[in-house]
């Protein structure tokens, strides 16, 4: 955008960083940061969304800026809404706030919040998008592949060895990586709407799959629901740590499930089973958190479960944390995901690198191609 002025990138800047500390405690909304500059250019408000239901992110900063923003520019990282939901529309606070000029990143793809950019335009305000989009986008990018998709956006991390097996012969794998990177899983569980595990992982582990976070007090963390894919209803009994009632707690079982034990322990979703293969219909299980404002997902395996995510289609990011450790036996990171044949291989694009520790993390998207995705 040739338009933007220096200290309008710099606070356009500011308001993605402020829009990521609502991560985790904004579902089923987008994260969205907002700066307001005075008609002198010095920032006279900051906001952003804290959580669902609350007041979005341009009312707080002209609330903070008060009658400074008569004449200002309102940067935000999202088109303001146009729709009274919980809260009234942004674009008329920005028009009562008296703001001359609205400056945004993302235009808001939801049906029934776009319409801002225009609503504004129409009061006489100069309106442009497309600052940091690009920035601004991977800042929301759960929420946008949620609304886009129709889905939760789907984030699958794993720990393996270098010759990438997650687990001995034996089935333990505690720990594989360093604390530095469980400690990265945390911060991933605390972005996350949910975490999920399968069966599996559930019997050999008894995970918590609960957010600790150093520094953060228990009231500043969020608490992602725990979710257990658990077609037979067999995994998850009475004392399991998924239960300690840290967090909520939801286990996915099959249709026909015999369940009875699990009642009052822990609420239940019941799905259908898979046409082919074993264990639930992952795109009914994705619907089923959807459907509970779950808008991001952290899959945390085991190795079935995501392959059966990858011949779904139904990842969008892969976080991988590489230990320089050797095992040479045991399951490798991921099972059976419907390829048998190189040219059907799931290819990715490498977005990071970065150490953690003794630890390599890689992040990668997959490269989305012709096979579309299951539903
Ligand atoms: N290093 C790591 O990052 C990491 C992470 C997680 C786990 N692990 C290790 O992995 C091992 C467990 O992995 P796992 O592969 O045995 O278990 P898993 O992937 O956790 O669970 C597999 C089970 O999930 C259930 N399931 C439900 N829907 C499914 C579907 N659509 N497709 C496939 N399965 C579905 C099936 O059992 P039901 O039909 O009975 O429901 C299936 O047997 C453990 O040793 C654990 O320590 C390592």
């Amino acid at each position: 955008m040739a338009t933007a002025a220096p200290v309008e990138i710099a606070a356009m800047r500011r308001a993605i960083e402020l829009a990521a500390r609502g991560l985790g405690h904004t579902s089923p909304n987008p994260v969205v940061g907002c700066v307001v500059l005075d008609s002198e250019g010095r920032t006279a408000g900051e906001g952003w969304h804290r959580r669902a239901g609350g007041p979005h992110a341009e009312v707080y900063a002209l609330r903070a800026a008060g009658e400074r923003a008569r004449g200002g520019t309102a940067l935000v990282t999202l088109e303001p809404c146009n729709h009274t939901g919980r809260t009234g529309p942004c674009a008329q606070a920005l028009i009562d706030a008296g703001v001359a000029r609205v400056v945004y990143a993302v235009a808001d793809p939801s049906p029934t919040a776009t319409g801002g950019a225009l609503t504004l335009a129409e009061a006489g305000i100069e309106v442009e998008g497309g600052l940091l989009a690009d920035e601004a986008a991977a800042g929301n990018e759960a929420w946008l592949t949620s609304v886009l998709r129709g889905r939760p956006f789907v984030l699958w991390k794993y720990a393996a060895t270098l010759d990438g097996r997650v687990a001995a012969a034996d089935g333990t794998s505690r720990w594989i990586s360093s604390p530095e990177s469980r400690a990265d899983v945390h911060r991933l569980r605390a972005a996350a709407d949910a975490v999920i595990v399968g069966s599996g992982t559930a019997r050999a582990d008894d995970p918590q799959l609960g957010v600790r976070i150093a520094g953060l007090s228990d009231d500043e963390i969020s608490r992602p629901l725990r979710v257990v894919v658990d077609s037979g209803a067999s995994a998850v009994k009475a004392g399991a740590r998924v239960l300690d009632g840290t967090a909520p707690t939801l286990i996915a079982v099959a249709e026909d499930a015999d369940a009875a034990h699990l009642e009052g322990l822990a609420p239940i979703v019941r799905l259908p089973r898979a046409a082919e293969g074993r264990g639930l219909h992952i795109p009914a299980l994705l619907q089923a958190l959807h459907a509970r404002d779950v808008r991001s997902v952290l899959l945390e395996g085991g190795p079935t479960l995501a392959g059966a995510f990858l011949a779904a289609r139904a990842v969008d990011k892969v976080v991988g944390y590489l230990a320089p450790v050797l095992l040479g036996a045991g399951p490798a990171a991921v099972g059976d995901a419907g390829i048998t044949t190189i040219a059907e291989a799931l290819r990715l694009d490498v977005t990071e690198t970065a150490r953690l520790g003794p630890d390599l993390r890689i992040t990668a998207t997959p490269i989305r191609h012709s096979r579309p995705e299951e539903n």
